[in-house]
């Protein structure tokens, strides 16, 4: 692994063991801990109630694990760390709440999210602010913190409380107003870019666009004769980053089971064969997604490692202090996680200092 990457997944570990002990989003407790895990940047999607968002993400992933469908499916927030794994490693996913299972079957990790929501919501339409936290090993992903959130509505439907437009709201809202949240906002190309719900949400979390990026679903469902290239090439409404379109699986394709590979070389042909967009085709789809967030999250870190690396600096002083007082009663696995974040932030300082004395002085810019 390159040193950035190195960089990046111990980002991701610390981050990982911070939520373990429960520090994350720094909603509670004091300390540099809840601090360090908010330095570290993640990406949240948003978007109107199916529009497309837990396939834009799996995409990314390039595994089927999510639930999805039309209607509101997805809802609870779900936290899932991609963690970059060596070469030949076997791949699994393991949930936060069942840390002592391996899931290598991925249509269990899907079961286990939709059976892990009800029991928080029961099987009805309700949703949760309480995300699932859930970390995929591979050696086929690139090291990224994802999140998935329930999707923007207008207004309740049957079995809803009357609240629940503005508790979703406010859920995502507390999700991407951190500044160090990139934020992947989908809209449907079959409906108005005026009235995407999230291009409005972005704007207001992110006037200036420097952490949106706009993606355009549905693009397979343009009515005849109509395109996208108003906004896929930026004259609709200008982000700092180019905008994506993107072709996801249909429900006939979910029904069908079509698969990952399938998926993405059908969208490949859609975009290299179609007559409007085919200029345009090097910089479509989920594959370039992929590529595009994880050099945007690789210059987001390289920029942060500076305040990144004093922050873990001022960690390692406090869990230091904190281990000296390991005597008093604290849960053996409180001390364990305390131990590991030490490890990992020791890991980074190291790696960090190679590389500078290694490359030319301000690291390899
Ligand atoms: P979410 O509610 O925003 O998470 O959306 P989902 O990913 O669950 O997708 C909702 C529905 O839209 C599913 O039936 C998908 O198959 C369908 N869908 C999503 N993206 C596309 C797309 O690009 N093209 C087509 N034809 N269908 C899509
Ligand atoms: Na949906
Ligand atoms: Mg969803």
């Amino acid at each position: 692994m390159t040193t950035m990457e190195s960089l990046i997944g111990l980002v991701n570990r610390i981050q990982r063991a911070c939520t373990v002990l429960g520090d994350h989003g720094g909603a509670d407790g004091g300390g540099a801990l809840p601090t360090l895990w908010e330095a570290l940047p993640s990406v949240a999607v948003i978007g109107g109630q199916s529009s497309g968002k837990s396939s834009v993400l799996e995409s990314i992933v390039g595994r089927d694990f999510l639930p999805r469908g039309s209607g509101i499916v997805t809802r609870r927030p779900l936290v899932l760390q991609l963690h970059k794994t060596e070469e030949g490693q076997r791949e699994y996913a393991e949930f936060l709440h069942l840390p002592r299972r391996k899931f290598t079957d991925f249509a269990l990790v899907r079961k286990e999210i939709q059976d892990e929501t009800d029991r928080m919501t029961g099987k009805t339409k309700q949703i949760s602010p309480v995300p699932i936290h859930l970390s995929i090993y591979s050696p086929y992903v690139v090291n990224l913190t994802l999140i998935d959130l329930p999707g923007l509505t207008k207004v309740a439907v049957e079995g809803q409380p009357d609240t629940i437009v503005e508790d979703i709201e406010n859920m995502v809202r507390s999700f991407v107003e951190k500044p160090n949240c990139i934020i992947l906002a989908i809209s449907p190309a079959n409906q108005d870019i005026a009235t995407s719900d999230a291009i409005k949400l972005a704007r207001e979390v992110d006037p200036t666009g420097e952490r949106t990026f706009g993606v355009l679903t549905k693009l397979d469902l343009m009515d005849q004769g109509t395109n996208a290239l108003d906004v896929l090439e930026g004259r609709s409404y200008r982000l700092q980053h180019p905008w994506v379109g993107i072709v996801n699986r249909s429900q006939a394709d979910i029904n069908k089971n079509t698969d990952m590979i399938a998926a993405r070389q059908k969208e490949r042909e859609y975009f290299a064969t179609s007559p409007d967009y085919a200029h345009l085709a090097s910089k479509m789809g989920s594959e370039y997604l992929a590529k595009l967030l994880s050099r945007h999250l690789e210059s987001v870190i390289r920029a942060r490692i500076p305040s990144i690396t004093s922050l873990i600096n001022k960690t390692i002083d406090e869990l230091e202090s904190e281990m000296d007082h390991l005597g008093r009663p604290v849960a053996v696995d409180a001390g364990a996680q305390l131990y590991t974040i030490l490890e990992l932030c020791r890991a980074f300082d190291r790696i960090f200092k190679e590389h500078l004395d290694g490359g030319r002085p301000g690291g390899d810019r």
